[in-house]
């Protein structure tokens, strides 16, 4: 890859907030106050989870499938992906395409379940969280963003790779403002992912991330839910699953329900399918809504 490069820590960039170590070369105390004043200023902010379920049965219980077989259980539904599309993509939004964007948060797995022709996801930050080799699956996406659906985008442009130890990320910078283009982050954090986030952060997936979010103390109460509920529209049927949401939802004594107007006004972007009203999808057999759910006041 001839015009990716490795470098040491990067200029501060549109992606993040500055890096603690820019900020504070010479005194690393400095350096963590600032680092944990960022993260607390950050944490005024929602993070949306993002999920499409489908009820099923597992090992005798019924579950919130989410997955099977390392991408959906279901075909392609038209309505979820433009509402998924939509609201990540300019959700709350009136930032400009150069200065600030949603973030999509989600781990490796997800990443390499999306369809190669919308990977990585257009006009938003993508932040992949692995354990793996950051700078190696940074430069397996650099190369998909030279030969996939962004190929005619990236042709003229400049890609660089940067890694910046102090905050575990590898980033992904093009240098072109091209609003498709997106920006990735490849982080070993959560911490970190949430604290590259921009403008609205969504967490979309899978199973293991939803669950480091879930189980997070600092971020727990920042969190709320989207969920679109998919039902086979034969009653008695139901999709295959093999990966599943990690909590109760409906019952549970930590998750409320919103009310639909308060959903729409949460992203700014209306649902058609909300409440009561189920979009129907005859193709592929399914009815879908969108529910909101955020922390219980009890
Ligand atoms: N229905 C929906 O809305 C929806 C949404 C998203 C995904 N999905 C489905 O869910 C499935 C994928 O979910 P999944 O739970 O198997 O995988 P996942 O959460 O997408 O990714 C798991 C990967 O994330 C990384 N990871 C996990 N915990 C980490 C930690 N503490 N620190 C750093 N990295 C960490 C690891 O990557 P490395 O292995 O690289 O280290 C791990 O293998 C697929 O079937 C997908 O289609 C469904």
């Amino acid at each position: 890859m001839s015009n990716t490069q490795a470098i040491g820590t990067p200029p501060g960039s549109t992606l993040s907030t500055p890096s603690p170590t820019e900020l504070h070369d010479q005194d690393p105390l400095a350096a963590e106050a600032e680092k944990s004043m960022l993260f607390k200023t950050s944490s005024l902010k929602p993070i949306y989870l993002v999920v499409a379920t489908t009820k099923c049965t597992h090992q005798g219980r019924t579950r919130l499938g989410i997955g099977f077989k390392g991408g959906l259980p279901w075909p392609m539904i038209k309505a979820d992906m433009a509402y998924f599309r939509k609201v990540t993509t300019n959700g709350k939004s009136n930032h400009s395409a150069s200065a600030s964007r949603n973030s999509v948060i989600m781990g490796r797995k997800t990443y390499e379940s999306i369809p190669d022709k919308f990977r990585p996801l257009t006009g938003r930050t993508n932040i992949i969280v692995t354990r793996s080799d950051q700078q190696a699956l940074a430069e397996r996406i650099v190369k998909e963003l030279r030969t996939g659906s962004h190929k005619q985008l990236t042709e003229e442009v400049d890609i660089v790779i940067s890694s910046d130890p102090n905050n575990n990320t590898v980033q992904v910078e093009a240098s072109s403002i091209e609003e498709k283009l997106p920006n990735i982050v490849v982080t070993s954090s959560l911490t970190s992912a949430t604290n590259m986030a921009d403008a609205e952060t969504y967490c979309i997936g899978g199973s293991e991330i939803y669950g480091m979010f879930l189980k997070d103390t600092l971020l727990r109460p920042r969190l709320r839910i989207l969920q679109t509920e998919i039902q086979k529209l034969e009653d008695e049927e139901v999709f295959e699953c093999d990966t599943f949401w990690p909590e109760e939802l409906e019952g549970s004594s930590e998750w409320q329900e919103a009310e639909q107007k308060e959903v729409v006004a949460w992203t700014g972007i209306e649902v058609p399918q909300g409440g009561d009203q189920w979009a129907v999808d005859e193709k592929v057999g399914v009815r879908i809504r969108v529910r909101g759910w955020e922390r219980s006041a009890r």
